[in-house]
């Protein structure tokens, strides 16, 4: 099945203090060359407390952010995303949810995670990532042995890692990547994801593709 055209749905802006209050923007040069000199990315700068932090790295329209945020009061949820519309839509869902633990960031998420403090994530989530194949786009691919090492500096001590995928051969690759990295064990593997409907998780298993899901947990 050809995959999704990504950017093809409506959505309105949400108001500009709405924006402001929930989504921060990173340049990624700044990021890039002087990642210490932006804003940190912690509980602490992003929400004004110290509760645990969870990341979705390609949050998307934030269906899974903000049913997670609306379960867990006490923990905070980050969504990294590069698609504005993407940003907009998970905005104007953690506002009519009236979430005060959300908030998102406009950014490549492989430049992020190099500016974050190492341990200061609870858990780490990337779902229905875009998987890339093709040689000549490698550096497009959301997750590099460069990401995958990154992902476990930032989790805490036997903090948790959820992969989850729609493509076969994607998982295959991943999970063989994430298995002789050494950096996790792979302590739980289900075909059905249990964890949480996002848009692409309803896409795909209404069209009978099945979930692939990995729990990794820091060594
Ligand atoms: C296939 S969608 C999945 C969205 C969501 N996780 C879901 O399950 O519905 C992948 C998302 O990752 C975002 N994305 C892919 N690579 C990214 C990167 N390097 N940095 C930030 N966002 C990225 C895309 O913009 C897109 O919103």
């Amino acid at each position: 099945m050809a995959r999704l055209k990504l950017k093809r749905f409506r959505v309105k802006p949400p108001a500009p203090e709405v924006l402001a209050h929930y989504v921060r923007v990173y340049d990624p040069r700044e990021l890039y060359h002087h990642p210490d000199s932006v804003l940190p990315i912690t509980s602490e700068s992003l929400f004004g407390n110290d509760h645990p932090l969870v990341l979705d790295l390609g949050c998307g329209r934030g269906e899974f952010l903000v049913a997670q945020a609306e379960d867990h009061r006490d923990l905070n949820f980050l969504g990294f995303d590069w698609h504005v519309k993407s940003l907009w839509a998970a905005t104007q869902a953690a506002h009519q949810a009236e979430l005060d633990n959300v908030r998102l960031i406009q950014v490549d998420f492989r430049l992020a995670l190099p500016a974050m403090p190492a341990g200061s994530a609870c858990e780490v989530f990337m779902l229905f990532p875009q998987p890339v194949f093709q040689h000549n786009r490698t550096s497009e691919d959301p997750l590099l042995e460069s990401t995958l090492r990154q992902v476990q500096r930032v989790l805490a001590p036997e903090g948790w890692f959820h992969f989850v995928t729609d493509h076969a051969e994607y998982f295959e690759i991943k999970r063989a990547l994430i298995e002789q990295s050494g950096l996790f064990t792979v302590s739980n593997e289900s075909q059905a994801y249990e964890g949480g409907i996002t848009w692409f998780q309803r896409f795909w298993e209404t069209r009978q593709i099945e979930s692939r899901r990995l729990a990794c947990r820091k060594v």
